[in-house]
């Protein structure tokens, strides 16, 4: 679709402040954020068009499954204090999303109601007092929803630069599990080099990242994922071992591999029928994370003793609630310890599928499906 604003990129995908030329002529009659647009622009020396008023973004119409999700046209939001305007050029798909739409998990006070946690794109925008990136900026941002359309604004101080070799796909792919991975694995299961982590769901856009940073940063990942293929990439990924939790007992399993030891920090996501099994799974002093409750939330009989005997943690969090102030130190932490990995191409996102946004219903009908190893991305531009 072609709209006022439409710009092109002159040079490679990945230069972090591209020129841009507009390709249409200029409007006979420019209102105030037009001007200021073209204004910050001609400072920049670059020539920029303002953002158009309308875009395309995919509403869901209704609760229900993947087909109440359809393409409409509605209104480019405004940067507010502190926000960028980002044309998107790819959104990721992440599992919130799918509860999201089934009316299972409503946006924060205050947040876009378009779907949508992550996106990668060019900034096209500043809100009054937005700073660390300018007009032209290609960036991907954890996003407070609104990633599944044309534009969304975000806080700038959740954007962050595209790694070096990364294009669009790859970009809008990091945010939701680096920013989740990093809160989670890292800072609330302090997991450290020489360490030893459980993650549950290898395969899963979270497990991909926790398996890859793990190995990075010097701790030895065992692996969860339900099929012999998912398992196979999970040891490609960089884990030690992977475990097919449908035909053998993981917990025994670790207990084998650790020469009954245990690991440091097990990542969950399934919740309930692993609690028991998950506290076995720990050495003294470990730590269970919990970021997720795909088997249920609630235990009826927990055996709680090693919580004491092993000196234990059970912890959590959810990554959408948070402020921009956390957001933004996590953002800072990955940028210092994270985004040099990433230019470097010692780990990345792994991309199993991409469908335009229009097609937002099948990307959901594929995660729900379940078959799929790593990410899933909607094509924007
Ligand atoms: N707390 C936070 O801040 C936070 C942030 C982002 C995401 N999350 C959560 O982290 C989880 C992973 O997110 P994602 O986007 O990476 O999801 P995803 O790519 O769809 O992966 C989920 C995987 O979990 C495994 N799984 C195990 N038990 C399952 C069950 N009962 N139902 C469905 N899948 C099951 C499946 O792989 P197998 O075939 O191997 O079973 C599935 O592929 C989601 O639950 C999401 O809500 C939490």
């Amino acid at each position: 679709m072609r709209h006022r604003g439409l710009s092109a990129r002159i040079g490679s995908r990945c230069q972090r402040r591209p020129v841009t030329r507009h390709l249409g002529s200029t409007p006979p009659s420019l209102d105030a954020r037009e001007m200021a647009a073209n204004a910050a622009s001609n400072a920049n020396e670059r020539v920029y068009m303002a953002p158009p008023k309308q875009m395309v973004l995919i509403s869901a119409t209704a609760a229900g499954g993947p087909d109440v999700l359809v393409p409409v046209t509605g209104p480019v939001p405004s940067p507010g204090p502190d926000e960028v305007l980002i044309r998107v050029e790819a959104a990721g798909v992440n599992r919130p999303d799918v509860l999201q739409r089934k009316g299972l998990y409503p946006p924060p006070p205050g947040a876009s109601p378009i779907i949508g946690l992550e996106v990668a794109g060019e900034v096209v925008e500043l809100g009054p007092g937005a700073a660390g990136f300018g007009v032209g900026d290609r960036v991907c941002a954890l996003t407070n929803g609104g990633g599944y359309a044309e534009y969304c604004t975000v806080p700038a101080p959740q954007c962050l630069r595209w790694p070096q070799g990364c294009d669009a796909i790859a970009a809008a792919a990091l945010p939701e599990t680096y920013f989740t991975v990093w809160a989670n694995l890292f800072q609330l299961g302090r997991l450290s080099s020489g360490e030893r982590t459980l993650v549950h769901g290898g395969t899963s856009g979270i497990g991909v990242t926790a398996i890859q940073l793990a190995r990075e940063f010097g701790a030895t990942a065992y692996a969860t994922a339900g099929t012999a293929e998912k398992c196979a990439a999970c040891l490609a990924l960089g884990a030690t071992a992977a475990i097919n939790y449908r035909e053998q007992e993981f917990a025994d399993e670790i207990q084998a591999l650790t020469d009954g030891r245990g690991v440091d920090v097990v990542l969950d996501m399934v919740g309930a029928p692993y609690a028991e099994r998950n506290l076995w799974c720990l050495a003294f002093g470990g730590r269970l994370v919990l970021i997720a409750f795909l088997g249920g939330a609630k235990v009826s009989q927990l055996d709680l003793t090693q919580v004491m005997t092993k000196r234990l943690t059970i912890t959590g969090s959810t990554m959408r609630p948070r402020s921009k102030s956390e957001k933004g130190s996590i953002a800072a932490a990955l940028s210092e310890r994270v985004w040099p990995v990433l230019d470097a191409g010692r780990c990345g996102p792994r991309i199993h599928a991409v469908f335009p946004l229009a097609q937002a219903a099948d990307a959901h009908r594929l995660m729900e499906e379940g078959s799929h190893i790593g990410k899933i991305v909607l094509r924007v531009a």
